[in-house]
């Protein structure tokens, strides 16, 4: 199995902090990562990086096969997709649905081409299907409610066909009901051979769906722990890395975790 993400003591340093802290991970084909952490630990900075939009200060960082620094990024960044509010807010308001996902398979973050291929269109027209965004086509993206919004960025992020697809937060905001739909989807994604290599960042251990094998747990930029679900998702660790006592438990494929209460 080759890798798809290999980072070797990657440090993120700004204004003298170390954002990410000497990491060390490898991400294999076929695998579904679930990256958790408290707010500040650096879970989007190290998606920024694996999309090849920030580069480490030291160590090496290999996506792809590619070493960031030795590769023309603009070849690399269309084989990883990526969806994040960051990159939702940076798309044009006025267009539609089904121009927001078509644009993706031509690097683009604007201006609508009449000479889009009907092929694209198609592809388009499926990945929005498979989100469940068929009935909004021709909706304006800045119109959209929260949780079309993130369906339409997954559809976006898969147009170019990724080998690896970056997800940050994409469950947050969601009411239960859309949150329990995008958890169905994403577990569909999950256990699709066919489907790219996944990190999914979440504050949420609710929102993983069956099918994610492998999760990152990042304290302060540093690897808490990381390895398989089964082993790595236990209370000690989630307590851990969030710095309260917290229960973690497992039912079919779901999991809850609560703080455990005052005695
Ligand atoms: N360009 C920058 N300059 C200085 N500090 C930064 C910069 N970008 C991010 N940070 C800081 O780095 C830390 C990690 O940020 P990051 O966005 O990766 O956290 P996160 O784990 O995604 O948090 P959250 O759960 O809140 O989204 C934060 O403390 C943030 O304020
Ligand atoms: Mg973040």
């Amino acid at each position: 199995m080759s890798e798809v993400l290999e980072l070797v003591d990657v440090s993120v340093v700004r204004d003298g902090r170390a954002l990410v802290d000497d990491v060390s991970w490898s991400v294999k084909e076929g695998e579904r990562w679930v990256i958790l952490g408290p707010n500040g630990a650096g879970k989007t900075t190290l998606l920024n990086m694996a999309s090849s939009y920030l580069f480490p200060t030291s160590g090496t960082a290999t996506i792809l096969g590619e070493r960031l620094g030795a590769v023309d990024v603009f070849e690399l960044r269309p084989r990883v997709g990526m969806a994040s509010v960051a990159m939702a807010d940076k798309l044009p308001r006025r267009q539609t649905v089904l121009e927001t996902v078509l644009t993706a398979a031509y690097g683009m973050t604007a201006h609508w081409q009449e000479s889009y291929e009907k092929v694209d269109e198609q592809r388009a027209l499926a990945f929005l299907d498979r989100l469940g965004m068929s009935d909004y086509l021709d909706r304006k993206f800045g119109t959209l409610s929260e949780g079309e919004r993130k369906r339409t960025m997954i559809a976006r992020a898969m147009m170019t066909d990724p080998e690896l697809l970056l997800l940050d937060e994409p469950a947050a905001g969601l009411d239960l009901g859309g949150r329990e739909d995008l958890v169905r989807r994403l577990g569909r994604l999950a256990r699709d051979s066919y489907a790219p290599s996944m990190l999914m960042v979440t504050h949420h251990v609710e929102e993983i769906a069956p099918g994610f094998t492998h999760v990152l747990m990042l304290r302060q930029g540093r690897v808490l722990a990381a390895g398989p679900i089964e082993t790595e998702l236990t209370s000690r660790n989630l307590s851990l890395c969030f710095g309260l006592p917290l229960v973690v438990e497992e039912n079919a494929g779901r999991w809850t975790a609560q703080g455990l209460p005052l005695s």
